[in-house]
């Protein structure tokens, strides 16, 4: 297959950053689709880790150009400090090797503020990471956003900040009570930021037409997980992007052609930060072990991660919703530490079965799960290399996940660090 579109099944965390880190050896550009500096994408090489907001997570290989494509809501000051951080250790990133889309649109300051204030006000908060998601998007749609080509040009910029700072002042000062933004402050730091960003822009769309052209490999990198997209994921507790495969095409400006792949990243476990239904969360001990054992606590906030069982009503959805191709199954090495694993196979609401999962988020919150048992193989698994040396239960509980999904499970992830994994039939082969 040519392209390889990466999305995560659940709610975001699966381990996005690893897999695209290890299939990048197979590509010629990784593109970021969708969101900004609320994703948290993890790279483990040689016991070294390198947390990514921003930029693709094939940055670390040499030969592989990043795109930032014009889906994505880029916070200037964050992502100069994620090139500085790359650069300070040893990483090549230049204008030959990561390009920002012209169109992709620009997070201000007054967006993360509002972010703030909105979540301060609401009784029902959603957990946002506050980055400025939700009000950057917001623009986009209302047309008042500010793209990056916009704000490479000096005038263009400060005439739009000007009337931008009338509308956010005004909220600020008499909705939230708040102090309002000074616009010669903001246009010094916009300056410098303008000084240190230019040379990355490019027409990413045209860009990625050429390499699809000459038949080269692309890697598109989703954030956040499915249960997260705003139309499909659990309403109004998602983020403001289409996380799903959709959005991977808006997102970047290609048709859906013949010789896409879809991978979905799956933990072998589920996780959530921030708030929301979750049916197959744990709330006694056994999560707080999982949390532990899996070092759930989120890669941008740090806040812990809610934990639950690995939820296949939910992931089937994921699988309709995307038309995932294959799935990489991510830290089976945390199941280790059980006897015992469970796997939500239905779900009943009102003592009645439910045949799909359901897009109201009030439902969802009281659907009783129904477990399937299968048992552990209590012993570390973080060193096997081929498939069949794994335990005899960590095969029966893969080729249960498959026979129940109806997706074959190509990868299997044992440790964070990039050769810690197994895989067994390559996504850009099949
Ligand atoms: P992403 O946002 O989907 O890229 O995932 P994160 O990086 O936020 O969270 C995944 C976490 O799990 C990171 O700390 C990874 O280093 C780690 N990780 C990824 N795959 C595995 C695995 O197979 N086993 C273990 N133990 N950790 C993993
Ligand atoms: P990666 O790419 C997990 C969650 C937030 C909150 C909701 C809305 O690392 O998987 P937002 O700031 O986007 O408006 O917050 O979405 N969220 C994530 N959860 N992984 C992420 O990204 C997330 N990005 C946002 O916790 O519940
Ligand atoms: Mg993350």
């Amino acid at each position: 297959m040519g392209q390889l579109i990466v999305v995560g099944a659940q709610w975001g965390d699966e381990g996005k950053g690893k897999i695209v880190d290890l299939l990048t050896d197979f590509s010629d550009a990784v593109v970021r689709y969708q969101g900004g500096a609320n994703a948290g994408h993890t790279l483990v090489v040689d016991k070294k880790k390198v947390v990514l907001h921003m930029i693709p997570s094939g940055i670390l290989h040499n030969n592989v150009v990043c795109m930032i494509a014009n889906g994505v809501v880029i916070d200037p000051e964050l992502l100069i400090e994620e090139i500085d951080m790359l650069v300070g250790s040893g990483i090549n990133v230049s204008k030959d090797n990561l390009k920002i889309s012209n169109a992709a649109h620009v997070i201000l300051p007054y967006h993360k503020l509002l972010d703030s204030y909105r979540e301060e006000k609401r009784s029902k908060k959603i957990g946002t990471t506050q980055r400025g998601i939700g009000p950057a998007y917001e623009d986009k749609i209302t047309r008042r956003g500010i793209r990056f080509q916009d704000f490479l040009d000096k005038t263009r910029f400060d005439q739009l900040l000007q009337q931008n700072l009338e509308y956010y002042n005004f909220l600020f000062e008499n909705y939230f009570k708040k102090e309002a933004l000074n616009f010669n402050t903001l246009v010094e730091k916009f300056d410098y930021y303008r000084e240190r960003l230019s040379s990355f822009h490019e027409n990413t769309s045209w860009l990625l037409h050429q390499y699809l052209s000459k038949g080269r490999k692309v890697l598109f990198e989703g954030a956040q997980g499915t249960l997260l997209d705003i139309d499909h994921g659990t309403y109004p507790y998602v983020t403001s992007s289409n996380t799903t495969t959709g959005g991977a095409l808006t997102g970047t400006g290609i048709g859906p052609h013949k010789n896409i792949s879809v991978l979905g990243i799956c933990k072998a476990y589920t996780t959530r930060v921030g708030e929301g239904p979750f049916p197959t969360e744990l709330n006694d001990d056994l999560g707080v072990k999982l949390r532990t054992e899996g070092a759930e606590f989120g890669s941008t906030t740090g806040r812990a991660r809610r934990v639950g069982w690995l939820d296949i009503v939910a992931l089937k959805y994921a699988i309709r919703i995307n038309s995932i191709t294959s799935i990489a199954l991510t830290k089976l090495d945390i199941l280790s530490a059980l006897d015992e694993i469970k796997i939500c196979t239905s779900y009943s609401y009102n003592g009645e079965k439910l045949n799909y999962f359901p897009n109201d988020s009030s439902i969802l919150s009281k659907v009783e799960c129904e477990y399937q048992s299968c048992s552990g193989w209590n012993s570390p698994i973080g060193d096997v290399k081929i498939f069949h040396d794994l335990p005899e239960s960590a095969i029966r509980y893969i080729e249960l996940l498959e026979t129940l999904l109806e997706v074959p499970i190509d990868i299997v992830s044992l440790g964070p660090d990039r050769d810690k994994t197994i895989v067994r039939n390559h996504p850009f082969h099949s």
